[in-house]
């Protein structure tokens, strides 16, 4: 994308548009008050800017030294597919401590994140708000791994 912007900047970003991008992208539905809290409660932000317009986002939670983590990785639907997504995971991983980075990738996205050098874990635990919407949604592996041999 010719022109493609990225800013950390807090203070230009409409949470109301943001909200939209996600919801297009589609990446669920989100209150714009809690968007933005996240967002600012957050190590790293990454908007991307296409002519003045939000195209797409992501933000990283960090413990400043060794650990942090990748959320609400999203690009327009008319935007995918032309580099934009690597953009902006690469500007959060270049801000963040190098060391370990993790994610839960959308099922369907696995790919993107391998080409970045994301690798699955085996033993990745997670105590969710919602786990039967997880489970409908195919994030769990069929059976514990420590049955596995
Ligand atoms: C996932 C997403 C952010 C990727 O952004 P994007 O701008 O389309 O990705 P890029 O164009 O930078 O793709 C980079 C590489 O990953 C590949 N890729 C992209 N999506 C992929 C997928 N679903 N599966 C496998 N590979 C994929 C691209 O082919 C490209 O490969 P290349 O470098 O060999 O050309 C975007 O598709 C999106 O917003 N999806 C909806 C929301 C979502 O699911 N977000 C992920 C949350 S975990």
């Amino acid at each position: 994308v010719d022109g493609l912007e990225l800013s950390d900047d807090l203070s230009r970003v409409y949470w109301a548009v943001l909200a939209e991008v996600i919801e297009r992208a589609p990446l669920g539905t989100r209150d714009p008050s809690q968007l933005e809290r996240a967002f600012r409660g957050s190590y790293h932000c990454c908007f991307a800017y296409h002519e003045g317009k939000l195209i797409g986002a992501a933000r990283a939670i960090s413990d400043g030294v060794s650990h942090s983590a990748l959320y609400d990785v999203v690009v327009l639907p008319e935007y995918q597919g032309q580099g934009v997504g690597s953009r902006i995971v690469q500007f959060l991983l270049e801000r963040l401590p190098d060391k370990n980075v993790m994610l839960v990738s959308v099922p369907d996205k696995a790919g993107f994140y391998e080409r970045l050098g994301f690798r699955r874990l085996r033993t990745a635990y997670a105590r969710l708000a919602s786990p039967d919407a997880w489970q409908a949604l195919g994030y769990f592996d069929g059976e514990p791994v420590s049955r596995r041999r």
